[in-house]
């Protein structure tokens, strides 16, 4: 059910790859309340995924951008404010990639050019994104950006290799760049720090699996889906969030506050039960 809280707003969406990407799923939600977007992904996404069926459904002029690169992020928001007839007033970072991650490089033996390209693609894309909108003063005062985190930023998941380092990075540039964005245009930063999700991303991580299945058994609430996040992106760029910058929010049906659940410990118990068979 529609509640229109996005009505009158203008935004553009980073990272919609296919039908599981979060910012597809938010693309869906942002123009069912009322907004007007437009989509972005690298040029290669743009050729391998499905953004154009979704550009369809939502009515979106589709913007090629590598988020790596500070020009093609200057002409998305000339372009953008072109289509969409004037500022926006929400954008959404949905993007990481780790080359370490895909080629199955362990963290301790890492290879450091693909280290940069994990930090550059996975956190100083939003660095860049920010100040690019910055630059052409493309997005109306009380604007809202939301970026894509994970609990891997502050506490340790060995799986989630140099992602974890982006991650924090990522958290970092949020509150820095949301302070100075706040005083100059009172423009707010955030990042959603969401549980693990099946999507292409997502399901790269080494025993993502096993450790999605780890997380809902933690979770009082179980895993957060993608369609919850969608929901919650669209409340941080709705007027019912103005005072809420520089923050990294958790969702995650509670895992990030949970020490131990009662079905993590009957899990270990079956085993211990197993092991002394
Ligand atoms: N899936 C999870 O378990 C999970 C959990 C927490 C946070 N996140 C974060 O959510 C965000 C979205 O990921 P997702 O899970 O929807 O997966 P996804 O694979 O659907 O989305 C990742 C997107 O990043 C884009 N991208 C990669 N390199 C880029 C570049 N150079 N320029 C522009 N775009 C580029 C890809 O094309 C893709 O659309 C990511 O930041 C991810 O780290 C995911």
């Amino acid at each position: 059910m529609s509640h229109q809280l996005l009505k009158g707003k203008k935004g553009i969406i980073f990272g919609a790859l296919d039908e599981r990407s979060i910012a597809w799923k938010t693309a869906l939600v942002a123009v069912a309340e009322g907004a007007e977007i437009v989509l972005t992904n690298a040029p290669i996404a743009l050729r391998m995924g499905k953004i154009n069926d979704l550009a369809k459904l939502c009515n979106a002029t589709v913007i090629a951008a590598d988020a790596t690169s500070t020009a093609d992020l200057e002409n998305l928001m000339q372009k953008s404010m072109e289509v969409l007839g004037g500022k926006v007033d929400f954008i959404l970072h949905s993007i990481g990639m780790s080359p370490n991650v895909r080629k199955n490089i362990e963290y301790t033996n890492t290879n450091y050019e693909n280290f940069l390209k994990t930090l550059d693609i996975s956190a100083l894309s939003l660095h860049r994104v920010l100040q690019a909108a910055m630059k052409a003063d493309a997005i109306n005062e009380w604007g809202s950006v939301v970026a894509l985190s994970y609990i891997a930023a502050q506490r340790t998941f060995p799986g989630y290799n140099d992602m974890a380092d982006a991650k924090a990075l990522l958290e970092g540039i949020a509150r820095s760049f949301g302070f100075h964005y706040g005083l100059a245009k009172k423009v707010r930063v955030n990042t959603i720090s969401q549980s693990p999700t099946v999507t292409t991303a997502g399901s790269g991580v080494a025993g993502f699996d096993v450790f999605y299945s780890y997380a809902e058994k933690m979770s009082p609430l179980g895993n957060a889906s993608a369609d919850d996040c969608a929901n919650y992106c669209v409340m941080m760029f709705s007027d019912f969030t103005r005072m809420v910058t520089m923050q990294n929010l958790f969702h995650d049906g509670g895992f990030s506050t949970t020490g131990a659940s009662k079905m993590v410990v009957e899990a270990m118990n079956q085993n211990l039960i197993e092991e002394n068979k």
